[in-house]
């Protein structure tokens, strides 16, 4: 089956870098999906293979919000997708799951899919609390939409995130872990949502490499990949790309 593989850039790279990035990237068995810096998306909207994501967007339709991005621009800068709440930007930003609903129903009044990064941190989980986080994260992320047929979700354990963790060999969540933290969102989606739920793809991102991808992205519940350290390099992207 066909998996969506996004690429997380974050804040790295540059324009020319990007270009070079997508000339080499081989359209693989699975969907790339790059999730670039804003001043990118024009030179990357002429690639053939591409899907373009934002990493962010305003929580306002426009106005005098100085230093914003709203959805319509993104729009006509090509994006398909936009990532929201991720957990960068929940705990360097300050970033609440009011204004990620603000951002996810702009991104919707333009067409914009959004792709809902949630997840619990070390502490929330060894206090058995990863599922009311989750949970919580989903209610108020997703306030008032009514069809949610259009969003992603992207399930990123903090703990796992590669750049969270200080020291030692880098580790993905376990295929457990996974499974059980991707049902537990599906049932909870269609119990709240109903039968529009069954359309969200959940995706897994947290260390996700060469090494681990095709274990990954074999599980049923994954329906792909959200890729930040590992898509820097174009062959690691492409090696993932291709897995599965
Ligand atoms: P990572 O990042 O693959 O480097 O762990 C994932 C993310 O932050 O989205």
């Amino acid at each position: 089956m066909k998996k969506i593989i996004v690429a997380n850039w974050k804040e790295n790279l540059s324009v020319k870098e990007a270009l070079v990035f997508a000339k080499r990237l081989k359209s693989g068995k699975n969907q790339a999906i790059i999730a670039a810096p804003f001043t990118f998306l024009p030179a990357l909207e002429k690639s053939k293979n591409i899907k373009l994501a934002a990493q962010n967007v305003s929580a306002f339709a426009g106005g005098a919000y100085t230093g914003e991005i709203s959805a319509k621009m993104l729009k006509e800068a090509g994006c398909s997708f936009c990532l929201v709440g991720h957990s960068e930007r929940r705990i360097y930003f300050q970033e609440s799951d009011e204004e990620i609903n603000k951002k996810i129903i702009n991104l919707l009044q333009y067409d914009i899919r959004p792709i809902l990064c949630i997840g619990e941190n070390k502490a929330q989980r060894e206090k058995g609390l990863a599922n009311n986080i989750l949970e919580k994260q989903l209610l108020l992320g997703l306030k008032n939409i009514k069809d949610v047929s259009k969003i992603l979700v992207a399930y990123e354990p903090v703990w796992a995130i590669s750049t969270f963790q200080k020291s030692g060999v880098k580790y993905s969540a376990k295929d457990t872990d996974i499974i059980a933290a991707h049902s537990f969102i599906r049932n909870f989606l269609a119990k709240k949502f109903g039968a529009k739920a069954r359309a969200v793809e959940i995706l897994y991102g947290g260390t996700v490499n060469p090494q681990n991808s095709k274990n990954i992205l074999k599980l049923n519940e994954v329906a792909g990949a959200l890729v930040g350290g590992a898509s820097l390099k174009v062959s690691d992207f492409n090696a993932i790309l291709k897995n599965n």
